[in-house]
């Protein structure tokens, strides 16, 4: 089983980055069988979603090149884990775009969130819970929450301590989840 984590900042100089990165390390250094991957979400390009076809109605063939990129490596996954800055609230619009853009892909598998911003993320994952219900995603309560002022000094990415056995125990439930779903 594989599992995609998305990094869902486009900017230059994000933050996310060292977020996504440490993320992946821990993961990959599990021993579960289960293959993590780091998606960066910069790469795509995913253009805005201006296609007539509802994306969930497009059986995973696009008319945009960049797009049917993406679909191909988010279908690959069997499930995710979103690292996601908060923006004005919410989630970020590009992110958004590029969940928009697609559709079976993201049906029915399983997702955690890794959020951080100056209110560590916490409101950007409330936001994505409502979202991925649409497509009956199977949500891990078990999130990480980093705060910009207290866990980024100077820009460099330095998570507390007990950061380490939250994301443990994230990626326990998630992978927990997996087994079910692939039963
Ligand atoms: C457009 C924008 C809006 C933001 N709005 C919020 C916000 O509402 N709440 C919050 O906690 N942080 C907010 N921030 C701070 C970001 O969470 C913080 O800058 C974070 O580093 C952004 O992630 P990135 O650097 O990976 O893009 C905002 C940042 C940007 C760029």
């Amino acid at each position: 089983m594989k599992v995609g984590i998305v990094l869902g900042s486009i900017r230059e100089g994000r933050m996310g980055e060292g977020v996504a990165r440490w993320v992946t390390d821990l993961a990959q250094g599990r021993d579960t069988g289960v293959e993590y991957e780091l998606v960066d979400l910069k790469e795509f390009n995913v253009p805005l979603l201006e296609s007539p076809v509802v994306p969930g109605a497009a059986n995973k063939q696009y008319d945009n090149d960049q797009v049917q990129e993406w679909s191909n490596a988010i279908d690959s996954f069997d499930g995710f884990i979103f690292v996601t800055p908060e923006y004005n609230h919410s989630i970020p619009g590009a992110f958004k775009n590029a969940f928009d853009a697609l559709g079976s892909e993201w049906f029915g598998k399983a997702v955690a969130f890794v959020g951080y911003g100056a209110s560590s993320g916490v409101r950007a994952i409330e936001a994505w819970r409502l979202i991925v219900a649409n497509f009956q995603m199977l949500q891990v309560r078990a999130a990480l929450e980093f705060n910009l002022f207290t866990e980024f000094p100077e820009g460099n990415f330095s998570p507390e301590d007990r950061k380490i056995q939250e994301a443990a125990n994230m990626f326990t439930d998630l992978e927990a989840m997996l087994k079910k779903v692939n039963a």
